[in-house]
């Protein structure tokens, strides 16, 4: 057990939705903080709302997890904060919402980019020093659709498929070393990920779908990241009925994939 405070965190995704929420939580629970995302306004606002003894111990970088260019730089001054990272949250990330048949080849590159290989490279620039300090923890976010492929996702899915093989041989490659990894998969989690999420041009949605507006709050889906890093747990599901989709596909895929074709159905209605 790991417990989460007086850790150096560094968080991905931290200017909304999931990333913002595990911010409030872990600066309330006395970690020093470093918040990435694009928009640094955005994260100044989530650094203001935190409680004003934490604050001085919360860092804004900025960062484009597309330009993977610029990731050594950010992870190099990431690194220089505090002098190590003790959990690294790669989180942030963007949806899809179009069929394969009108998906650019560009906004595909783009989705794999921003949710698999960023996650890649903060991880390789932040792991020898975990490794030099013999411990540190690595807290991926997924997605259900890391576990299944859905209609309307199909690089996302593939880009949060490819987190669960990167990190699981990671896990098994660095366990020795006091080093750990945590894979979440979420369900419907009500944020602005679908409002944000890329369709075939790779312009944005533009509006909150029923599943996400009815979802789970990001608050609730960041205390279960929060207590599964300090359990250790390699993975773990949240969300409503789509969590037995997991189970489905691991009992039953024929079922699974005909339900799936169905529900393809329903959102082209
Ligand atoms: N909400 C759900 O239902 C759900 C379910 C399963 C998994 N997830 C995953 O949860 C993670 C967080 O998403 P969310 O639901 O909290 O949605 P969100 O509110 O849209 O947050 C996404 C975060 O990622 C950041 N981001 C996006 N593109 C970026 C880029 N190129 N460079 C740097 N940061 C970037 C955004 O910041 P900027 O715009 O400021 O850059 C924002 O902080 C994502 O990985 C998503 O796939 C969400």
């Amino acid at each position: 057990m790991t417990k989460l405070s007086d850790k150096t965190i560094w968080i991905t995704g931290a200017s909304s939705g999931i990333g913002e929420q595990l911010t409030y939580q872990l600066a309330s629970k006395g970690n020093r903080l470093i918040l990435s995302a694009r928009r640094e306004a955005e994260l100044e606002r989530v650094k203001s709302n935190c409680p004003e003894s934490a604050q001085k111990n919360i860092h804004v970088l900025p960062l484009d997890l597309s330009d993977l260019d610029s990731l050594d730089n950010a992870a190099a001054k990431a690194l220089k904060i505090h002098g190590n990272i003790d959990v690294l949250v790669n989180n942030g990330g963007i949806s899809q919402r179009s069929l394969v048949s009108e998906t650019s080849f560009e906004v595909d590159q783009r989705l794999i980019n921003v949710n698999f290989l960023s996650a890649v490279k903060l991880t390789k620039l932040v792991l020898p020093s975990m490794i030099q300090k013999n411990g540190g923890h690595i807290l991926v976010t997924s997605s259900l659709t890391g576990k299944f492929g859905t209609p309307f996702r199909s690089s996302y899915a593939a880009s949060k498929h490819a987190l669960h093989g990167f990190f699981e041989a990671l896990n098994a490659e660095v366990w020795d070393k006091n080093i750990y990894t945590t894979i979440f998969c979420g369900g419907y989690i009500k944020t602005d990920i679908s409002i944000n999420a890329v369709t075939g041009d790779g312009s944005a949605q533009n509006k909150m779908d029923a599943n996400q507006a009815k979802g789970k709050t990001a608050a609730s889906a960041a205390a279960i990241m929060i207590k599964a890093v300090e359990r250790n747990k390699r993975e773990v599901y949240f969300g409503g009925k789509e969590v037995m989709g997991v189970y489905l596909k691991r009992l039953f895929p024929g079922l699974l994939a005909k339900m799936l074709r169905k529900m393809k159905i329903n959102e082209q209605k």
